[in-house]
């Protein structure tokens, strides 16, 4: 199967290219919002360009029984206080790849239920052009891609053991 390698500096850029979109589209979050663990380099990066504070929620999808296969769908590991007011706030929702968007299905349509006095906008660095599985509330506000690529396997930088080998052949 081909593969892409993106390094850090690929990433970088891509960033910086889509915060120039997201800026460009008049969307201006009051907060960046992280789902970990591959959109929190990506926020981080992101915040560099559009300089608001940085929320997180967390999935697995594994649960605590053991023995178990991981689940066809996403697990909440770690959410918002239940006290984090998002009324009339605009909500950046970052990842770092849309794949079969279960994790963007899953993810939106928890933030929508529990704050639906918010406007929530999403953005993934890569988007994989394929069929998906999931699909994106009609809610949503804007959903930015860094850049919509094949469906490739992606080897990121931030999984590399060897980061000064990584990408050279
Ligand atoms: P989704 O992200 O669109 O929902 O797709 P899917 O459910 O198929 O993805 C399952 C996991 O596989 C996700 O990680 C996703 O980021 C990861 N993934 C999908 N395609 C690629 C790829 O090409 N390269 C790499 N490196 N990962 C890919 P996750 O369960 O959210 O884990 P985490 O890394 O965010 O903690
Ligand atoms: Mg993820």
């Amino acid at each position: 199967m081909e593969q892409y390698n993106f390094t850090y500096n690929d990433i970088h850029n891509t960033v910086r290219a889509a915060a120039e979109k997201i800026k460009a589209s008049g969307f201006e979050p009051d907060y960046l919002l992280a789902i970990g663990g591959g959109g929190l380099i990506p926020a981080r990066i992101l915040r560099t360009y559009i300089n608001k504070p940085i929320l997180t929620v967390s999935l697995t999808r594994y649960s605590d029984e053991i023995g178990t296969a991981p689940s066809e769908t996403p697990i909440k590991l770690q959410w918002l206080e239940p006290d984090t007011n998002l009324d009339g706030k605009k909500v950046l929702v970052i990842d770092e790849v849309d794949d079969e968007r279960t994790t963007l299905e899953f993810t939106l349509g928890h933030l929508f239920e529990k704050h639906p006095d918010t406007e929530f906008s999403a953005f993934v660095v890569h988007n994989k052009l394929k069929e998906k599985k999931g699909a994106l509330p009609e809610k949503l506000s804007h959903f930015f891609t860094g850049e919509d690529i094949h469906d490739y396997w992606i080897n990121y930088a931030w999984d590399a053991v060897d980061i000064d080998q990584f990408g050279k052949k």
